[in-house]
């Protein structure tokens, strides 16, 4: 896996930012969420490829991840799912379960318990290692008032990719 993962980089990078992705996350408790991401990256840290994704304080998402162990990120490569993308990103699991809406399907992780999600064409399974959320007291001034007017900070999750691979696989 060390360097596996660097052959889907640029075109995952590209999607994600550009269109986004999926998170999934799974608690202790069963609980499993989706939502989608644009805000993350992913790299080389502690010697090991490394996804980092921004869940905002507010998310519900954000509840099931401080409880959890892993995460995935399933990136779709085609502009046919912004729908899929809106609905995710755009609905809240606090009040809705998104994958029993028949919009998203989810596919069993390969390596780690968290499903992934099925209409997507590069899958990232990963094991969470650290976390912090943003101090505003360390934060660059004109990052806090653009990026959080509400208040409404990330915590920055570090997720050791331990499996990738294209969804044909
Ligand atoms: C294209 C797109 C990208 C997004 N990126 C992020 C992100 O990186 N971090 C974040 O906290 N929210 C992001 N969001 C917002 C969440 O996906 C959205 O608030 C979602 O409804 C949260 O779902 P949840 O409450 O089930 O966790 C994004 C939304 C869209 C449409």
């Amino acid at each position: 896996m060390a360097t596996e993962f660097m052959k889907y980089l640029d075109k995952s990078l590209k999607y994600l930012h550009r269109q986004g992705a999926f998170l999934t996350v799974a608690d202790d408790q069963g609980r499993e969420n989706v939502m989608t991401i644009s805000w993350g990256n992913i790299g080389f840290e502690w010697g090991r490829p490394i996804f980092t994704v921004l869940v905002r304080q507010s998310r519900f998402t954000h509840e099931i991840i401080e409880n959890a162990k892993e995460f995935t990120v399933s990136v779709p490569t085609r502009a046919a799912l912004r729908d899929q993308l809106a609905f995710a990103g755009t609905k809240s699991g606090r009040f809705l379960d998104k994958f029993a809406q028949g919009v998203l399907t989810k596919v069993p992780g390969r390596t780690v318990q968290v499903s992934t999600v099925k209409e997507s064409d590069i899958v990232y399974e990963c094991r969470i290692v650290y976390h912090h959320a943003i101090d505003p007291n360390i934060l660059a001034k004109d990052v806090d008032q653009t990026s959080y007017m509400d208040g409404d900070y990330h915590t920055i999750y570090y997720g050791e990719i331990v499996d990738c691979y294209p969804r044909e696989a």
